[in-house]
């Protein structure tokens, strides 16, 4: 059965990612989420934290998606798990670029792995995590973009912030 790496830093996890995720499982069996464990980033939710969410948000969909923690190249992990494709959301225009030049990096570096782009609904093609991040910090509402164990992780954090 080919599986797939769903690759992000997923800081956190949102409803597009979601989205993005049953449509992977759509189409295949077996999907790894891919928390990347990403040192250039400042990341809000520590890589645990990012793995344990991703988690909980994805439980539902039963056995057929893994999450794991993933730290250097991602063509590495591909080949360590034999997966066959990276599947990346591609929300609109302005991601495109990025995406490619991701893409064509991993074929140079990986031509055996291929790289599918899912599109998600048009309701979630505004969500991404730097503006839930940015809702976040001024105190908004995030339940719109992230689903509940997301939602309740943030005003956790929100909590321990004001001591
Ligand atoms: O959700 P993001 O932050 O857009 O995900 C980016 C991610 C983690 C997929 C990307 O940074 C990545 O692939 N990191 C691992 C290092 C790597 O393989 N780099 C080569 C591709 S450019």
């Amino acid at each position: 059965m080919p599986l797939v790496l769903y690759p992000g830093t997923f800081d956190p996890f949102t409803y597009g990612h979601l989205d993005v995720l049953e449509r992977t499982l759509r189409l295949f069996e077996e999907v790894e989420v891919t928390v990347a464990v990403n040192t250039s980033k400042d990341t809000l939710f520590d890589a645990e934290e990012r793995v344990a969410l991703a988690r909980e948000c994805a439980e539902h969909l039963g056995d057929g998606v893994e999450v794991a923690r993933f730290r250097g190249l991602l063509v590495d992990r591909a080949k360590e798990r034999g997966a066959v494709a990276l599947v990346r959301g591609l929300r609109q225009v302005s991601d495109f670029d990025y995406e490619f030049r991701m893409a064509f990096a991993n074929r140079k570096l990986a031509p055996e792995v291929e790289t599918i782009f899912l599109t998600p609904s048009e309701e979630h093609t505004f969500v991404s995590s730097t503006v839930v991040r940015d809702v976040h910090r001024w105190d908004g509402d995030v339940s719109k973009f992230v689903p509940p164990p997301v939602v309740e992780a943030m005003r956790r954090k929100r909590a321990a912030e004001r001591g």
